[in-house]
């Protein structure tokens, strides 16, 4: 247990609904592989989205016995509610009031359902978000530093990534020397003055290539690096991918990150494959997109490249600058045919 965020013990607790909103966000060095209590195996840095969110309300019912009930977008979710239930029991020393009442949740998310893009992420965030709403009401006021802080570490415990969610802009997550005040436990914002302009006006367009269900969750995902022959190499190669990413993001190298998000993502997907049991989540649209991409570049040398989460949806990075229509134009022409219903989300970075 990490004492740092035990709970206060004094505390009045009352019936209260809060509501709070959190957005989901894309890893550029990714998470792929954890320890007990969802340590990291390496340390990974996201770009907060704007646009796709997760709204939650809360209603908390004083001293009813414990009990969770979820809406996903106003249908009752019995998977999700017994999911939270189990995690409100694991915080419970974090917010020792928790098990004393009942709670109605209900979100929505701003994207898609079906579209493959991470909820848990922005849905972690904003209960934890929720969780230090309350508790500021039962157990008094912190500071907004401290509330966040502790708020980014209760939704690690939900789902790791969520952690990176509740800040805006380059967030990291996981210790490293590249990186002063980092943490396994709780995401720490990239300092501002070290990221290169060029860097701070950014798009991520998602290509639903592939809505519904995935094959395997991110959840078994990781527990098979455990076994995987290349996890301890990888782990190491993520590590050391904080120092060319330091240089490159003051320094503004586009070719270089480029280079690096690439690689990262398709390292990811690399281990997957190389997993016992393997498994692909890319789909044959997601590999044309890729090829499509690459010869665009060479082409035209336009700052376009991709990422990729654990699913088959491609994230289209580029800049906001002089290029952007024409990368624009070539996506709605050549890149939208890949998506199953012309399925787009439209984001930027959230700075
Ligand atoms: C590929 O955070 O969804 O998106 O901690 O088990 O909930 P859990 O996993 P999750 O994994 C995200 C993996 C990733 C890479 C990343 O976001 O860094």
């Amino acid at each position: 247990m990490t004492t740092q965020f035990i709970g206060k013990e004094n505390f009045t607790i009352h019936t209260q609904t809060v509501s709070e909103s959190c957005p989901s966000n894309i890893a550029l060095i990714k998470y792929w592989g954890k320890y007990d209590n969802q340590i990291p195996a390496n340390p990974s840095v996201s770009y907060t989205l704007n646009h796709c969110k997760t709204n939650t309300s809360m209603e908390f019912l004083a001293n009813e016995p414990f009990s969770v009930q979820t809406f996903l977008a106003g249908n009752e979710e019995v998977k999700f509610a017994e999911k939270i239930e189990k995690y409100f029991r694991n915080i419970e020393p974090y917010l020792p009031w928790i098990l004393k009442g009942k709670y109605i949740i209900r979100t929505e998310n701003t994207f898609p359902h079906s579209s493959g893009i991470a909820s848990s992420a922005s849905g972690f965030g904003a209960i934890a978000k929720c969780l230090m709403a309350l508790d500021e009401e039962f157990s008094g006021k912190t500071s907004e530093e401290e509330s966040l802080k502790k708020a980014s570490f209760l939704a690690r415990l939900g789902s790791g990534s969520a952690c990176r969610s509740l800040y805006n802009g380059l967030i990291v997550w996981g210790e490293t020397e590249e990186v002063e005040g980092s943490s396994d436990l709780f995401a720490v914002q990239y300092p501002d003055a070290e990221i290169h302009e060029i860097f701070k006006n950014f798009n991520d367009w998602v290509l639903l290539i592939h809505e519904g269900q995935k094959s395997v969750s991110s959840t078994v995902g990781h527990g098979l690096m455990n076994t995987n022959p290349y996890a301890e190499r990888r782990f190491q190669e993520a590590r050391e991918n904080f120092v060319p990413m330091k240089e490159i993001l003051k320094k503004g190298d586009m070719e270089s990150f480029i280079k690096l998000v690439e690689h990262e993502a398709l390292t990811l997907h690399a281990m997957m494959m190389m997993s016992d049991p393997a498994f692909i989540l890319m789909k044959t649209g997601t590999l044309e997109v890729i090829n499509k991409i690459w010869d665009f570049r060479r082409e035209t040398g336009l700052p376009l490249f991709f990422t990729l989460d654990a699913g088959a949806n491609v994230h289209l990075l580029f800049p906001s600058n002089g290029s952007e229509e024409k990368i624009k134009t070539f996506i709605e022409r050549e890149l939208l045919q890949h998506t199953q219903k012309n399925g787009v989300v439209k984001d930027v970075m959230r700075f």
